[in-house]
């Protein structure tokens, strides 16, 4: 399915020109695409590898469908999936990308994989004339934490960090003990560098 076709579904700025499908790391062998139909099952096992909470099945296909431009999926040079972010224009903020889940096989972590998602998404959110990235995190995951201000420096802006959700916003009894979710929103974009 065409980008501007999915632009007009969250209405989004309609992208600027084409980009490249595909970005090949300097160093790793890992390459960094979007996500294709069939691609749902290998997002489905890496979350549950990374150990994200878990959506069902479905939605990781239904993602592939619907937000593949707005998502990223990582293999290794023997087709392996290692890494992945899924995300979506929020349909009520065109200028704000909300990232949902970034996970990275544990046997890949500490390589810069997320970054190197992180920034790839940030250079297409930013070609779509997106200003801002949000995404939530839990007060203690220290990757993740980490893994959002290294991005804001390297983009030249900040990270404001807000608590968002609470246990009230959860269902008691599916909740994890006493789950928080803290909103980080970094803007406005820089490119790459700056
Ligand atoms: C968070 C996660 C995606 C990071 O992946 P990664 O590929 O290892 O991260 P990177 O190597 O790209 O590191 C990015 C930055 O985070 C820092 N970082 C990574 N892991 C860290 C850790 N355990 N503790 C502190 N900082 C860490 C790195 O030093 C780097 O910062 P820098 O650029 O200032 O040097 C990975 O740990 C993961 O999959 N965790 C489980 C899933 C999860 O919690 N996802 C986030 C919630 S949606």
């Amino acid at each position: 399915m065409p980008h501007g076709t999915r632009d007009d579904q969250t209405g989004a700025p309609a992208p600027a020109a084409p980009e490249p499908a595909v970005a090949e790391g300097a160093d790793s062998g890992v390459r960094l695409a979007a996500p294709v139909l069939g691609d749902g099952p290998d997002l489905w096992r890496l979350a549950r590898l990374a150990g994200l909470a878990l959506n069902s099945p479905y939605c990781y296909t239904l993602w592939t469908r619907d937000f593949a431009a707005t998502s990223v999926i990582a293999r290794d040079s023997g087709g392996q999936a290692r890494g992945y972010i899924i995300g979506y224009v929020r349909p009520d903020a065109p200028d704000t990308y909300f990232l949902w889940q970034v996970g990275v096989d544990p046997a890949f972590r500490g390589r810069c994989l997320a970054r190197r998602m992180i920034d790839h998404v940030g250079d297409r959110i930013t070609q779509r004339g997106l200003t801002h990235l949000e995404a939530t995190v839990t007060p203690d995951n220290a990757a993740s934490r980490a893994l959002f201000a290294s991005f804001a420096r390297s983009r030249g802006c900040e990270a404001v960090w807000s608590p968002l959700f609470g246990p009230e916003h959860f269902p008691a009894e599916a909740a994890e003990d006493d789950e928080h979710e803290d909103l980080v929103r970094i803007g406005p974009l820089g490119r790459a560098g700056t």
